[in-house]
């Protein structure tokens, strides 16, 4: 019989027992709330054998990196290292406009840094007494992830290439003999922040809406290119620092500026200009298997749009985004 009160010591028990007193295990850590928490878990298990790694994509949101590692350094006592990354997932991505081959491609990456971090953490433990080989891999993956990821109906119903999911590549678990560790794999989102808050992480991180792992590469619809991800970045704070000064940001699960494959005509003074379009999205859901597109005050939008042409060089039209998911998933790609 399963009771969530119960959940945090007897899975802290379970990763010690499964991991022995030696082993290393490496963690990808994005600053969302599934990777915290399940940081923290492997953390109170294995304190100092848990390494938890960051991959800067370049696809991160303005100043995420730096935010994360803090954050996780003053609460969580995680000395997180952060691999910079940025030019080589731009220069794989360059062209890129297919989503699925987007995904691939930043996973594939992913675990290409991945291997390198292991080797040199490896390297790095080899003359500490009583440690041992990387030996796992801790994942954030949920309950939602794994239905969506894992087709039962055959590879036609996948809906999206998770990039954390079942991706975790007999490459990396055979060719390294790393084992996946999932402590969240039966939960739903609701349920991880309620394990977030009885560990005393902070409220901030515990509400924090849901970042995908490939970033802001997949609310760049078409190719991915500096610019574009520079535009989407900006707008992206825009909206959600006035979602958060507007008091929404707990009523949202989920917000976001992505910028479209096509340019629009817009009037700037008294110049034309054939600038970017801003798609925004916010939505409501309890498991993210299912969404609400939320209802701003038109006031709201109308303001966030002015502000976001008015701030961020390059965009000529911002538009919401009105579809509900089904039929539209909650990103875009
Ligand atoms: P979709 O777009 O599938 O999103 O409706 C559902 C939730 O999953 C997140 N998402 C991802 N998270 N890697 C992740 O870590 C991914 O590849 C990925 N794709 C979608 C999305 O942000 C939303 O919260």
């Amino acid at each position: 019989n399963w009771k969530m009160a119960d959940f945090a010591p007897l899975e802290i028990a379970r990763i010690r027992e499964l991991v022995g007193d030696r082993a290393l295990v490496l963690g990808a850590v994005s600053g969302g709330v599934d990777s915290t928490v399940g940081a923290a878990l492997m953390r109170e298990a294995i304190g100092d054998r848990f390494k938890a790694i960051l991959i800067d994509t370049g696809c991160m949101r303005l100043n995420e990196c730096e935010e994360v590692k803090q954050t996780l350094g003053e609460h969580l006592g995680i000395n997180l290292t952060v691999v910079e990354a940025g030019e080589l997932f731009m220069s794989r991505l360059a062209g890129v406009s297919d989503p699925e081959k987007k995904r691939k491609i930043i996973g594939s990456s992913f675990i290409d840094l991945f291997e390198k971090e292991a080797i040199r953490i490896e390297k790095e433990a080899e003359n500490t007494p009583n440690t041992g080989k990387v030996e796992w891999f801790l994942q954030g993956t949920l309950y939602p992830d794994v239905i969506e990821s894992l087709s039962f109906r055959g590879p036609s119903a996948t809906i999206k290439t998770h990039h954390n999911v079942g991706g975790l590549p007999e490459r990396m678990m055979n060719g390294q003999g790393l084992r996946l560790i999932e402590p969240l794999r039966l939960l739903f989102k609701d349920e991880v922040r309620a394990i977030g808050r009885k560990l005393g992480i902070h409220e901030s991180l515990v509400n924090r809406h849901p970042f995908p792992g490939p970033g802001i590469a997949i609310r760049i619809l078409g190719d991915v290119t500096q610019e574009r991800v520079e535009i989407a970045r900006q707008a992206d704070h825009i909206f959600i620092s006035k979602i958060k000064e507007a008091g929404l940001y707990d009523q949202i699960s989920q917000a976001f500026a992505a910028v479209d494959t096509n340019r629009s005509v817009g009037v700037f003074g008294d110049q034309r200009v054939w600038g970017y379009i801003i798609i925004l999205r916010a939505v409501q859901t309890k498991d993210f298997m299912s969404a609400e597109v939320f209802n701003f005050d038109h006031k709201f939008l109308a303001d966030v749009s002015r502000t976001i042409c008015n701030q961020v060089d390059g965009v000529a039209r911002v538009v919401y985004d009105l579809t509900s998911k089904p039929p539209g998933t909650i990103e875009l790609e």
